[in-house]
């Protein structure tokens, strides 16, 4: 198994902000910081969940996982169940629409070591929704208590719901369902500031988030486009929610956890290109333990070098490159070259182009 030690030049830069990170107590739960890994599909798996935990994440959640796949003990979604026993605080994710499949599933789920199960209701995707679950869970709310209850009562563990504000403008009924939520037993709120109508577009809506948690005797995270420090910084000393998610953040920023903790623009640490190859590499390490196949490492790892590298010097060069080498080793090669060679100099991301904008929640 691969060492979490970083060099102690970036390890001296990560501990005082670490030391700034606000505990939060939800459920029965301890995490280190309020800042929480929202799930993101085929990208919080074990490795990356490790990495963003040595990176200042309080928590993190798995991909959304198919409670029929569970069921079924299809091998891949049971690959999915997984988790490295190095990883703290990780809730397992799952979805689906009838209520004795996902108890039978959470009950598998919980065997594999989470702190949590969450169930996902905001997935908009129409695969998912079409067959009633995801977002769809949020239309039709006489059947949810029974629902909560059914999954609550086959499991030990907290539990907890992701939704988003509503099905659509007409529709925002998050408080509703939050207050069947609580009734049922479930302990936590994640709510991500979108109706599922709106997908990704538009922006998410915080107003609606701070009504609901001043309305709502549950623990509440918002989350929605905190995307870069200062944002995330802001809602920590703002917004009167009891946790945050971020999810594309951390894709093009893998230090946002931590840099959002420090306001004063001259006291944050400063990452350099040698610091984010620092990270691949134990994401790399991270990747080799928890994978067998060659592919799949290339796949995993891949993507996320290229992220990394928004907003760096050469970066649409670097992401050709590294899309046209073909073995872990040629990728890794390039990606030492590239993040070596880029010296002192800093980030300049474009927040006003689209990234990312599907998902599953
Ligand atoms: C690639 C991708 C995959 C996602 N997969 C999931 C998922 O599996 N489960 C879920 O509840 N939300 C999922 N989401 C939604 C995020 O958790 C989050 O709610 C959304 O991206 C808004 O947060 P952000 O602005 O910080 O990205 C996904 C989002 C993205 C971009």
């Amino acid at each position: 198994m691969s060492t979490r030690q970083f060099s102690s030049a970036l390890q001296a830069k990560i501990d005082p902000l670490m030391d700034k990170r606000q505990k939060i107590k939800l459920g029965n739960i301890d995490f280190d910081s309020k800042l929480l890994l929202a799930p993101m599909a085929g990208i919080c798996t074990p490795p990356f969940r490790l990495l963003m935990e040595d990176l200042g994440a309080g928590g993190t959640v798995s991909e959304l996982i198919s409670c029929h796949g569970i069921n079924y003990e299809n091998s891949k979604t049971m690959k999915m169940l997984e988790i490295d026993e190095r990883e703290k605080n990780v809730g397992i994710q799952l979805f689906g629409e009838d209520k004795e499949a996902m108890a039978k599933a959470a009950i598998v789920a919980q065997k594999f070591g989470p702190k949590f199960l969450d169930i996902n209701m905001g997935c908009p995707v129409r695969k998912v929704v079409s067959k009633g679950g995801g977002s769809a869970l949020m239309k039709d709310i006489t059947v949810l208590g029974d629902f909560f209850k059914t999954v609550r009562d086959a499991i030990d563990i907290p539990l907890s719901i992701k939704i988003r504000t509503g099905w659509d403008a007409d529709d925002m009924n998050a408080l509703q369902i939050e207050n069947i939520a609580k009734e049922a037993g479930i302990e936590w709120v994640a709510i991500h500031g979108r109706t599922r109508a709106q997908q990704y577009t538009g922006l998410a809506n915080w107003d609606f988030i701070e009504d609901l948690k001043s309305k709502s005797s549950l623990p509440i995270i918002g989350n929605g486009d905190l995307h870069q420090p200062h944002q995330v910084y802001s809602k920590l000393s703002g917004s009167t929610c009891d946790a945050f998610m971020i999810a594309r953040g951390c894709l093009r920023n893998p230090f946002i956890f931590i840099e959002s903790l420090e306001q004063n623009e001259t006291k944050k640490s400063k990452f350099y290109g040698k610091d984010y190859f620092e990270v691949i590499e134990r994401l790399f390490n991270y990747t080799n333990d928890t994978y067998d196949q060659e592919r799949i490492r290339l796949i995993q790892l891949r993507k996320l070098i290229v992220w990394f590298a928004a907003g760096f010097n050469g970066a649409a060069a670097f992401r050709s490159r590294m899309f046209q080498a073909k073995t872990l080793e040629d990728t890794m090669k390039g990606a030492q070259e590239y993040y070596l060679g880029l010296g002192e100099s800093q980030k300049n991301i474009n927040f006003d182009e689209v990234f990312m904008s599907s998902g599953h929640g």
